[in-house]
Order: C-alpha cells, then structure tokens, then sequence
C-alpha cells in the first residue's frame, strides 16, 4: 500500500516500511526504512539536525537545520551543501534537482531501454524532481518481500547532456553497520567479507564488462550486532549484468549513506534533447530477524519476481553434464554411453557441453560456427538429441554465442565484428567478444541459436561467456543491452528451454541473467568444501533454486582435494543437483552411492529446490510443508572431538517430528593399514585384495532415528559421536576429513 497524505510518503506491507517526506527545499527526505512503522511515528523517526554542525553551506540562511549534509536522503545532488558521494554526476556541473510532483501507480512502469525488470504485482511511487533543461524521475516499487529503485533521467533542454553517473538509488541510513561483499576470482568466487562502514568509503564494483567474479553486486548493510537470527540486515542487488558499482559511507552526523548502480567509471552517455537514461533497477529489502530473515525474504523476491515466471514454481530435472567428463574428447559413441549410464543412475538431462560444433577440438579455434562437427557427430546434434530422447532423457546443449575464436570462419568473415577498441587486440582464452552492440551481429546469433533450438527440441541450454570485455563505460553498458535484446528474442518465446548461465563459473551471477534463465552455473570450482563457501555465500542472497550443483570427481580437478561421493552428494542436494564426471570408471559402490542421492533427491526436490532456506552453525536446512532436510558438514577433523549438535530453526515447538539420517555408506579403503586390526587376515594396505574389496563394499555410517519434539531439535539434539580413534561402531559417524550428514526430519501425523 501506498499512502501520500500530510506530506508523508509511505509505501508500508507487512513486511516493509519505506517512510519519508519531501523537505521545504524540494529533498526527498528519509524517515525509515526497514520493518513496518506508522504515520504517526514520523517526528519521533525524524533526524532532528537542531542548530546544526559547524562549517556547512545552507539551503536557506536564515534556517540553521537547512543544510543537505546533515539530513537523510533518498536522493542529492553534486555540490550545493551535500558534499557526500553524490549519486548523480552531469555534465561535470552541480545539480540541483527538486521535487515537483508524484504518481502513485499501480504497476511497475514498463522500462523502455530493455533492461530487465521485475515483474508482479507491486504499485510504485513516482516522483518528479527538476532542474532547468532536465527531469530526475525517482521510482519506488513496492513488493512484498522487497523494495526496487530506479532513476529516469530526461533531457527537456536543447543541448546534449552526457551522463557521468546515474545510481539506481542512493540512501541514507541513521545508524552504524558492516557491509558484507563477496569476491573472488575464477573456481574462487563468493569468497565472504565483512567490514565496518566507516568515514572511509566502502566500494564494490566491477569493470570487466559483466557483473564478475571479482565481486558480487549483491551485498549487505547490517547493524554491527546482527547476528544470523536476529538484528537489522538490509540486502541490496541489481538486476544488471554489466559493470556495477555500489558503496556505504558514514558521515560526521552518523548516517550511512548507500548507493548503487551502472559503474561510473569511464562512464559518458550522451542524452540527446527529449531522450531519456533509465538506470537498472535495484533490489533492497530488510529484516529485523537477522542474517536469516534478510535472505529468506531475498529469495522469496527472487522466485516470485525475478526469475522467468515458467520456471518460479517448476522443478528442475538432475543433469547430466559432459565438461568435467569429457571436455572436447568426444564423439557419439562416447556420449550415448554416458547418456546410457547417466540414464541407469537416474539422471533426467543429458548436456554436451563445448565441443560440438566448428573445429572446436580445443579451445583455440571454432568459437563463433555453428554448424556442427560431424566428425564427432556424424548424425549431427538433431541425431544426437533423438537418440538420447530415445533413451527417455531430455537433451540440452552448451552455446557461447557472445564470443568468437581468430581461428573460425565467422572471425575471417567478419572479422570487424569482433568487439575491439582500437588498441592492438587482445585475447583471453584465445578468443575475442562479438560486438553485441551491432545489429547485425545480434542478428547473427538469434538466427544461429534459434535454428539449433527449434531442430532438436532441446529443453536446456548452458550459455557461456569466457572472457572479459575490452569495451568501458558507456560502450559495455550498451553491449549488456545488446547482450538482453539477444536472450529476449531467443528465450521469451521459448519459455520451456530451461536457460543456466555461465561465464567461466559465476562470472555473471546476477539478477539480470536470472531474468531470462532461472540457474546459473556458480562456479568452475565443484569441489565440495570449497561449495559449502561459494553456494554459502550465494545464499544471502539468491534462493537455491538458482545455482546448478554438480557431483564431480575426486580428487578435484581444481583442489586437488580428495573428498567422499557422499559429501559432494550431500552439499550438491541444497541446489540443483547435477552430475558432472567421467561415469565408465565409477566402482560398484559408487554407482549404488549416485543411484541412493538421486533416488533421495527425486524424492525431496521440492523441498532441496524451493524449500525455506537456514543457514545453520555447521550446516545448511530446508523445510517446505512440514519437511526438513538438514546437512551437517566438517572440514578438517580433530582427533577425539567432542558431541555435537544438530540444532534446528523454524519447526513448530509444539509439534513432534521423524528425524532419521540419509544412510550412507563409508568407503573401507579410507582405512587402509588400520583393517588389520579388524580383519581375521593379513590384508595389505595398498593391494589388490583391499583395492577390489573397496570397490564393492562399505561400512555403514552411522544412522539415528528419533521421534522428537520441534522444540528439542530447536534446542538442539545430540547427533551421534564422530570417530575418536577408538575403533568402528556402528552407532558412530566414522567418516574423517570432509564427512558429512544429510537429515530428514519430517512432522509426525
Ligand atoms: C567454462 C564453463 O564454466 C565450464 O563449465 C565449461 O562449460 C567450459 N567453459 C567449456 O568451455
């Protein structure tokens, strides 16, 4: 709902309050923002500024409380009193935008530059700020679980004017807070960071031409003793995939001020007379219930609102995928055998990932021909798809349209068409980018894609994107709204192709890719432990819905670390779960470990992918209608560790619950020497006799069962005891480094 009444805005559900008025000098002027407040509450959420602060210039000489510096804003200008970042840099001048009047609608307004846009219900708040030869249209959209921002910049003047930087939104917070980022790098993103916004300014930001691996453009604004359950938490993102920019800075007063948008780095867009700017919008919510509670609301916004609405609700079939199996060593008999045996485990997706098309044996050369390799596949990917859909799977297809190799007919055909700038060129993983500015070039790839789609029915795509961009400021803005022009043509149509983006891992995780394709690949990096950072740090702020997680082999491609299939079976549940090995050389036991995951999976996919999502102490919980799967995961062990607790959120306390553990099996060869102890017979460590048995049989892990009150798995029940060195019981969890649990706990009747 929204209300404009006494000179108060506020736009207030049950879960929000966005409070504020607009001051006698024409400033939008925040009041509150966070959980739900009143009217009548505005003069006691008012930040009274009294006689003022020394050394400021005053909007009005004779009003000592007049300065723009000392009042909480939702928006300013450059220069003219508020000498803090500016949200708003044009034509290298000052800007003084007032407020002149308001709509209240009941819809988001359709954006008209082609940025995505969240869809829904939700009414919006416009205001009308001014100054001669320009219009600022500030919009406030209010949905249940979150709050979006964008600012619209007219040109009502004669001359050009070049934008240097619009933010999205910017806003000042009373109070103190840590903003928490997360960066990384490739097979290293999410990396977690916390720090104190102080008067230094906090900055994150990205300039690779996509949102990148480098940081996030999701981030968090929490009040210093915030803890995961309880405590302000605010999270911003951005639906945009380009360079982004975000920062928190306190000031002398104690307000926060924050603010995101397009990167302004290297930024000019020329406005012509009557032309509009339009920035992507931005996503912020809030909650009082911590860490948690800020990001349950985040993936509800998400689900609802942001990704595609055909797959919101729908569930996501277990995949296959030939990359870490196979990489371009293929051909058709090859990948039949894996979709076979994929098939067999229960794999419902088959994916050929790179490989198939040009001369693309390697990554050096093929980028950019889409026609395929019929040395690979003589009966091409419409022979392949039919045969694979003859074993009773779906077939997907990998695609990296936006980028082009030297070494392909499409480059010596075309080679202006290769986004270059004017320097001498130069290549990461050997290819260039195509220049999705030119039409021409997004015509290319919607008529190429699409034929491909259309002829072999396929289901799923993974489009890829593998290296960063020489274009800057303006130029890679307008390359991202070629980039959306191309997935709206080819997807919206196709609303049934299941879409996961991917950019070297998660290069490019963010909400605009998510508009169009409801998963994203989040990284190259399938290690488990290394998972349980990166699908972490993804939780506080994208639903799992939204991340394709892959069982792979070990030891890891990446780590080196070695890791049981039970673990990377367990992690990979909470997200879409996936198969991404070499499975000819898979032992027996392994086969019956893959075969009990999917089975287990299958079985609890709506809770795994749509469920309420926790983060717990030392481990991850989802609970959707009165089910719970919980998975408890260690790192290194220590020798002889103490108990341990499961520890359960969200039950109802009064209610009594089935709590039973996933069985698994440990494998024996993990003990190697220590068998001797056991056996009746002199075993070697590292012989035949060891290495054929641990192929085919392993040790139970340790399994309970309870019937159990919500409120003592609230408290926390006693999980059975890790191995202490003491010898092998059954009623013990005798897994080592990386072992870990899944949960079941489901409502008694
Ligand atoms: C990078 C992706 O992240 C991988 O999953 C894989 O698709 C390769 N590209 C293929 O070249």
């Amino acid at each position: 709902m929204i209300t404009c009444e006494n000179g108060l805005f506020h736009l207030k559900n049950e879960n929000l309050s966005l409070l504020f008025r607009v001051t006698r000098y024409g400033l939008p002027e925040l009041l509150h923002f966070g959980t739900p407040v009143e009217d009548s509450d505005a003069e006691a959420l008012a930040c009274n500024p009294g006689l003022g602060w020394g050394s400021c210039l005053l909007l009005n000489d004779a009003d000592s409380g007049s300065c723009p510096e000392h009042i909480p804003l939702l928006w300013s200008g450059s220069g003219r009193g508020d000498y803090r970042e500016s949200p708003l840099e044009l034509d290298g001048k000052s800007t003084n935008f007032c407020y002149v009047n308001h709509r209240v609608l009941e819809a988001a307004p359709a954006m008209v530059s082609g940025l995505p846009q969240a869809h829904g219900a939700c009414e919006t708040l416009e205001i009308t700020m001014e100054q001669p030869g320009a219009k600022l249209y500030l919009y406030f959209s209010l949905f249940e679980t979150a709050l979006t921002r964008r600012a619209v910049l007219e040109n009502t003047g004669t001359d050009n004017l070049c934008i240097h930087k619009l933010m999205s939104f910017s806003m000042d917070l009373p109070g103190e807070f840590e903003m928490t980022s997360f960066h990384g790098g490739w097979a290293a993103e999410m990396g977690k960071n916390t720090v104190p916004v102080s008067r230094s300014r906090c900055v994150i930001d990205s300039t690779t031409g996509a949102s990148s691996n480098m940081h996030n453009p999701g981030f968090l604004l929490s009040e210093p003793d915030a803890t995961e359950d309880a405590g302000v938490v605010y999270g911003f993102n951005l639906v945009y995939s380009g360079n982004h920019y975000a920062s928190a800075q306190g000031s002398q007063q104690g307000l926060t001020r924050v603010m995101q948008g397009i990167n302004p780095v290297n930024f000019c867009w020329d406005v012509a007379p009557g032309e509009t700017f339009e920035t992507p919008e931005a996503v912020m919510t809030c909650s009082a219930e911590g860490f948690g509670g800020m990001s349950r609301r985040m993936h509800r916004f998400v689900m609802d609102h942001i990704v595609p609405e055909y797959w919101a609700d729908r569930e996501r079939p277990v995949l296959y995928n030939s990359w870490e199996g196979c990489m371009f060593d293929f051909d058709q008999k090859r990948l039949l055998d894996l979709a076979k045996r994929a098939k067999n485990l229960g794999c419902e997706l088959f994916v050929l990932d790179d490989g198939w098309f040009g001369v693309r044996n390697n990554d050096r050369a093929g980028l950019g021909d889409y026609h395929v390799n019929t040395k690979k596949l003589p009966n091409g990917i419409a022979g392949l798809s039919a045969k694979v859909q003859n074993l009773g799977m779906e077939f997907g297809l990998w695609f990296e349209p936006e980028s082009v190799n030297e070494d392909s007919d499409l480059y010596r055909a075309h080679p202006d068409w290769a986004l270059t700038d004017g320097h001498p060129t130069i290549l990461g993983r050997h290819q260039l980018l195509l220049d999705l500015t030119k039409p021409e070039v997004r015509d290319y790839i919607v008529e190429n894609v699409t034929r491909i789609l259309d002829m072999s029915a396929l289901t799923y795509v993974k489009w890829d994107m593998n290296r960063h961009s020489v274009a800057v400021g303006a130029r890679a803005h307008a390359y991202i709204l070629g980039l959306y022009d191309v997935l709206r043509r080819i997807f919206e149509p196709r609303p049934y192709i299941l879409l996961e983006s991917c950019s070297s891992g998660g290069n490019r995780f963010d909400l605009g890719m998510l508009k169009f394709g409801p998963q994203i690949w989040c990284s190259d990096n399938t290690d488990p432990i290394s998972r349980l950072t990166i699908q972490g740090s993804l939780s506080y702020l994208y639903p799992q819905s939204a991340f394709g997680a892959h069982v792979s082999a070990s030891p890891h491609a990446q780590t080196l670390r070695a890791t049981p299939l039970t673990t990377r079976g367990n992690v990979s549940f909470f997200g879409c779960l996936g198969y991404e090995l070499d499975l000819k050389h898979l032992a027996s036991i392994e086969i019956q470990e893959i075969k009990a995951q999917i089975e287990f999976y299958k079985s609890h996919r709506r809770l795994f992918q749509f469920g309420t999502f926790h983060r717990m102490k030392n481990g991850w919980q989802v609970s959707l209608d009165g089910v719970t799967a919980a998975g408890v995961f260690h790192g290194l062990v220590n020798a002889a560790p103490g108990y341990e607790q499961l520890r359960l959120k969200g039950l109802d306390q009064t209610k009594r619950y089935h709590l039973r553990t996933r069985a698994q099996k440990i494998r024996i060869g993990q003990f190697a020497h220590l068998l001797k102890h056991v056996a009746p017979v002199d075993i070697a460590p590292d012989g035949a006799i060891l290495r054929t048995a641990d192929k085919v049989y392993g040790l139970e892990d340790g399994a309970e069962g309870y019937h159990v009150s919500g409120a003592a798995l609230t408290s926390g029940i006693r999980l059975l005891p890790l191995f202490r060195g003491t010898g092998y019981d059954k009623n013990q969890r005798t897994q080592g480094d990386f072992g870990s649990n899944v949960y079941l706990i489901e409502e008694a009747q």
